[in-house]
């Protein structure tokens, strides 16, 4: 029997590489999830047709044992936590509850405090703790040395003077380079702490031969999204017919907007291609900016409203995107879900969360 893990398993990224695992392989999976912002599988969105049952099959203490073969195992608390338990004796899982788990096979290493722009820009020391839960996550993993680890580091992790108005370019691998020093200014505490969990797994790799890939989402979205993200928020609001609508700063600032769906098959292909740490970006290789987004939306809506500027909102950098040459041409792998088709399947789940 193999065990997955995955720290911040209750998360958007982490809940649907657990779903993704438990529909495509025979294997169990470990989620660990103070439920600080994720969900309890309870209450997982249901995207399409029913996942899990209301209940879990048993509860024991801080864990849920899910499903009649009791695959999906989900343990309630801090990550570090966690991962001092099983310093402190490497058998306490099996002993404590029954499982036979000799060292985990893929971990996925999502618990993180992110929170959107607003909170990156609000409570940047909050932001900071990262460092703490990744340290203590590649000082557990060197050890214990999991048959192969996927850290997601993040395109905030770019230099910020790459994303300026008028100056933008698309975002290469390259320009972050650990090994001429070329590493730039990331994006506030977020970005820095992302930088390091990168350098962290290149040490982890070099140093302790751990097999692990790092991968820099651009702007992941989906159905299941929560609406402190733009993207179901600004879905949301069309679907409730907003007039005039509100966009934060001018609108014009663009992402590059990559499918959740699209963001595990491709965080699965890294790992089966990259084992030094080092990392590829996630995206589409599309810049589109929030007004574009608005017309989609209000399109699907079928109606036209006047667009009412917020200057006061934190926006970011101008304009983030990827060039994705390398995974398109080297990889020879393409996005799945087109924007239009993204885009419309939040829009008609925010329907039917109206409804
Ligand atoms: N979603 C994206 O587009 C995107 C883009 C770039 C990078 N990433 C990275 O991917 C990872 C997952 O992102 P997400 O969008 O799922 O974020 P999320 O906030 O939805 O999930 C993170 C999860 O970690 C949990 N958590 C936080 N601190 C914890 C702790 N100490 N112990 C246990 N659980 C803890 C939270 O409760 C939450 O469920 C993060 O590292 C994020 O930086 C995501």
């Amino acid at each position: 029997m193999k065990y997955h893990l995955i720290s911040g398993g209750c998360g958007f990224v982490g809940r649907n590489m657990a779903k993704h695992l438990l529909k495509t392989t025979p294997d169990s999976v470990i989620i660990v999830d103070d439920l600080s912002v994720g969900l309890a599988p309870a209450q997982w969105p249901v995207v399409s047709g029913r996942f899990l049952g209301g209940s879990p099959k048993r509860v024991q203490g801080n864990v849920e044992f899910w499903g009649d073969d009791e695959r999906l195992i989900f343990w309630n608390g801090d990550f570090r936590e966690f991962l001092r338990n099983i310093s402190a004796n490497p058998a306490w899982l099996n002993e404590t509850y029954g499982l036979s788990l000799d060292r985990f096979a893929d971990v996925f290493h999502f618990a993180a405090i992110v929170g959107g722009r607003a909170k990156i820009d609000g409570d940047p020391m909050m932001v900071a703790l990262d460092l703490s839960i990744d340290a203590e996550f590649f000082y557990w993993a060197v050890r214990h040395k999991p048959a192969r680890v996927m850290y997601p580091s993040s395109s905030a992790a770019y230099p910020i003077n790459l994303q300026k108005e008028g100056d933008f370019v698309a975002l290469k691998e390259d320009d972050i380079d650990f090994v001429t020093g070329n590493l730039g200014q990331p994006d506030m505490t977020y970005g820095w702490s992302k930088l390091t969990g990168e350098y962290l797994a290149r040490i982890a790799a070099e140093y302790y031969g751990l097999h692990v890939a790092s991968v820099r989402p651009m702007s992941g979205y989906g159905e299941d999204q929560d609406l402190t993200y733009p993207i179901p928020a600004i879905a949301r609001r069309a679907a409730g017919k907003e007039s005039p609508f509100e966009v934060w700063g001018s609108g014009k600032q663009g992402r590059d907007f990559v499918h959740i769906d699209d963001c595990v098959e491709l965080m699965l292909l890294a790992m089966d291609k990259i084992k030094d740490g080092s990392a590829v970006n996630i995206g589409s290789g599309k810049i589109t900016s929030f007004l574009e987004i608005i017309e989609l939306f209000t399109e699907f809506a079928g109606y036209k409203p006047p667009i009412k500027p917020l200057l006061d909102k934190p926006v970011g950098v101008h304009a983030r995107h990827a060039d994705m040459s390398y995974v398109f041409e080297e990889w020879g792998w393409k996005p799945k879900v087109s924007l239009r088709e993204g885009m419309k399947r939040v829009y008609d789940a925010q329907v039917r969360a109206l409804s």
